[in-house]
């Protein structure tokens, strides 16, 4: 079987966990978790970074951070992963969708101003995939309204939009280091600002809320979202090898993009928009309408000559737990639904071989004959 994803650990992984295991520094307490914080904070041109123990809890915290209130909306794309939305729901705010953009599979920005009500605080950004968001009209949008920005950059590590990187958009960013990310520690996330009021807010948060004066006393309740020194050791190692990493993933694009371009019967990711060059975090496939089954045939079918795959995401208007919650009710969002049905992808670890690369391919033009 190929894997969907391996991630490479041969840089000096090894080496860093080594020495947490030789100092005895495990916990979150150790010093690689600072250096990991400075670290990812300059790779997204922020003076702030605040490690967390994943890119879920990252978006979590980031939300609470920013002081929103109770009936608050934020919009965001409809087309991205449970997290997003459940940090929204948790605050007791209101999640306000947006369809996605049929040829990047990011929200489409131009649908954002027509959801904005007196109510509207915040627009969270998600780069899907590879490719960014289309910044400039968010931005000039938040600015007209006064509206705050949550990115999250969870899938966009290496990533710029007109050359400045991903996670240096709007009041705060997150990233994501599970396995299948660019960069990885097993599991972690990453919070970056510029502004060190929500800094030192998140790093409270993170950490239950502790009094500096009276540990055990809290004004506030928070969690423990720590990384440990072990993540960020694995963290620091990655972060190293970040350009290498994003050359491979390019490299794996371009080659998929030879062998499958002119197949009929699948849209392929775009390689790039004038605004940025695709990362391929996944390298994602879209089923056209002529193709006489959907993405969960497809991938049985992937399945039976050894080729990993995962489905696209499921829209949060057709998600139950929100249906159950009164949200959503007899809303459409025809692009996100379409690429829900139709969406998928192949191997794209950056472990993955030419010669993966050249059977995962094939096999999935063996599919659509
Ligand atoms: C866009 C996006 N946001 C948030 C997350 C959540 O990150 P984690 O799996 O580290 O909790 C993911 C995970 O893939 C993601 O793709």
């Amino acid at each position: 079987m190929i894997p969907v994803n391996e991630p490479l650990l041969d840089g000096n992984e090894y080496k860093y966990l080594m020495e947490c295991i030789e100092t005895g520094w495990i916990s979150s307490e150790g010093p690689f978790v600072q250096e990991f914080e400075r670290g990812m904070a300059k790779a997204a041109s922020r003076r702030h970074g605040i490690a967390v123990c994943n890119g879920t809890v990252a978006l979590e915290a980031a939300v609470a951070a920013l002081g929103l209130q109770p009936g608050d909306e934020i919009i965001m794309p409809t087309f991205t992963i449970i997290s997003c939305a459940a940090a929204i729901v948790r605050r007791g705010c209101v999640p306000v969708l947006v369809d996605s953009d049929p040829v990047t599979w990011n929200m489409d920005v131009a649908q954002i101003e027509k959801k904005i009500t007196s109510r509207t605080k915040a627009i969270m950004v998600v780069h899907i995939y590879g490719l960014p968001v289309d910044m400039d009209p968010v931005l000039r949008i938040a600015d007209a309204y006064k509206l705050r920005i949550i990115e999250d950059a969870a899938q966009m590590h290496g990533q710029t939009y007109k050359g400045r990187p991903c996670g240096s958009f709007g009041d705060i960013s997150t990233f994501s280091f599970y396995p299948n990310k660019h960069i990885t520690t097993g599991e972690g996330g990453m919070i970056v600002t510029d502004d060190p009021a929500l800094a030192e807010r998140c790093r409270n948060l993170r950490n239950l809320c502790f009094k500096t004066e009276q540990r055990f006393v809290h004004d506030e309740l928070g969690w423990n979202f720590r990384m440990t020194n072990l993540q960020a050791a694995l963290g620091i190692a990655q972060l190293e090898r970040l350009d290498a990493f994003v050359k491979i993933k390019r490299r794996m694009g371009a080659r998929y993009a030879r062998l499958l371009s002119g197949t009929p019967g699948i849209q392929l990711p775009l390689r790039q928009k004038d605004y940025a060059e695709n990362i391929y975090w996944v390298y994602a496939l879209v089923l056209d309408e002529s193709v006489p089954f959907d993405a969960g045939e497809a991938m049985k079918r992937l399945s039976k000559l050894g080729i990993g795959t995962r489905p696209f995401f499921w829209p949060m208007h057709e998600q139950p737990v929100f249906h159950k919650m009164g949200l959503f009710a007899g809303e459409g969002h025809p692009i996100a639904e379409r690429i829900a049905r139709r969406g998928f992808y192949i191997p794209s670890g950056l472990a993955l071989t030419d010669d993966q690369i050249e059977h995962s391919a094939a096999s999935v033009k063996e599919i659509l004959r």
